[in-house]
């Protein structure tokens, strides 16, 4: 009989229509599977004389061997075909660039906060930080500032209590440090601040850098040479400083400080509003009763104390004319801060 070859030929036609493994899976069931043509075949034994059995079984047998090899050889070529159009759809192109991610950049805040470390670090100062949580004591009462002191209307601030309140100036760190360490000092207080106050060049949050000595001998013209120092660094090699008089609770003497304009050199311009001068920080010699208040003797020691707003350093510095591009982020706007 020639089934073997014929039921092989069936085989091979059927293979060949299948055009992915599930239908040749499905192909190969028809012969091989439990009710697929080799199966039929063995049933068809018991019909046949004894003595033909042996035979036509080994006849069977050598029909399924082959077309378990025949399938299996198919089934290998197919998961090959598979495999190749899979990793073709899947491809990679390691040659390709990868995303760039771009590189970021200090806030300018940041930066002029660090610059102003910087300067003074040079002259010896250490950094102090104080909470932005204050209570009323060292925001005002041990400033010199009582209750009922008018100068409390200076400023408009944000009470959390009757106690606590955000702190509107970083000169409570004075009290804080003065109160830990005995002089000499020399202290510089970045941090944020808080006060009810909002227009183009002020807003409710905006950072202070709070300065104080506190040594014997200390007098305004230490003050003066520190901050011409300062002012050489952050504007201008050929800028200067002036001082005005003014009020603090906390300062007697009290000044404003000016520095010569870094946009025109001092003849007058727009920026300076015509008159060569920029007003740019407070400061004064330390009252002494402040000094009494930590418990250190005015008879004895003096010191200087300034304070600045970082945001106003910054819009001088870099021509920034409203406070509000400092805090609105636009990725546009602190781009151009790139070194
Ligand atoms: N604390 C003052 C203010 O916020 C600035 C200042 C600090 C003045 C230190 C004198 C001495 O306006």
């Amino acid at each position: 009989m020639d089934i073997e070859n014929d039921v092989l030929q069936e085989a091979k036609e059927a293979a060949e229509k299948a055009e992915d493994s599930r239908a040749l899976y499905e192909a190969k069931m028809q012969f091989l599977g439990r009710s697929g043509k080799v199966t039929a075949l063995m049933k068809r034994m018991k019909d046949l004389a004894q003595e033909m059995r042996p035979a036509f079984g080994k006849q069977v047998n050598a029909l399924r061997e082959r077309l378990e090899g025949f399938f299996a050889e198919i089934e290998a070529r197919m998961k090959e075909r598979e495999m190749e159009k899979k990793l073709a759809a899947e491809r990679v192109d390691v040659t390709m660039p990868g995303r760039r991610h771009g590189k970021g950049t200090l806030h300018p805040v940041t930066r002029v906060k660090n610059e102003l470390i910087d300067v003074f670090a040079g002259m010896g100062f250490e950094v102090f930080e104080g909470p932005e949580i204050e209570n009323e004591y060292y925001n005002f009462t041990a400033l010199n500032t009582p209750a009922d002191h008018p100068a409390r209307d200076m400023q408009d601030t944000f009470y959390l209590t009757d106690e606590f309140l955000l702190r509107t100036q970083t000169s409570a760190g004075q009290i804080r440090l003065m109160e830990k360490k005995k002089p000499p000092i020399k202290m510089l207080s970045p941090g944020r601040v808080f006060r009810s106050d909002d227009d183009a060049t002020h807003s409710p949050m905006f950072h202070q850098m709070e300065g104080l000595v506190v040594d014997k001998g200390v007098t305004l013209c230490d003050l003066q040479g520190m901050l011409d120092e300062f002012a050489r660094t952050m504007f201008s090699e050929t800028s200067k400083t002036r001082l005005r008089p003014s009020y603090f609770p906390f300062t007697e003497p009290s000044v404003e400080v000016d520095v010569s304009c870094h946009a025109c050199g001092g003849k007058g311009c727009s920026l300076c509003k015509g008159t060569g001068w920029i007003e740019v920080l407070g400061a004064g010699m330390v009252n002494r009763r402040v000094l009494e208040n930590c418990g250190v003797d005015p008879d004895v020691y003096t010191g200087f104390a300034f304070g600045m707003g970082i945001e106003r350093i910054a819009m001088l510095k870099y021509g920034v004319n409203n406070i509000k591009l400092l805090t609105e982020n636009d990725v546009r706007f602190l781009e151009q801060f790139k070194d």
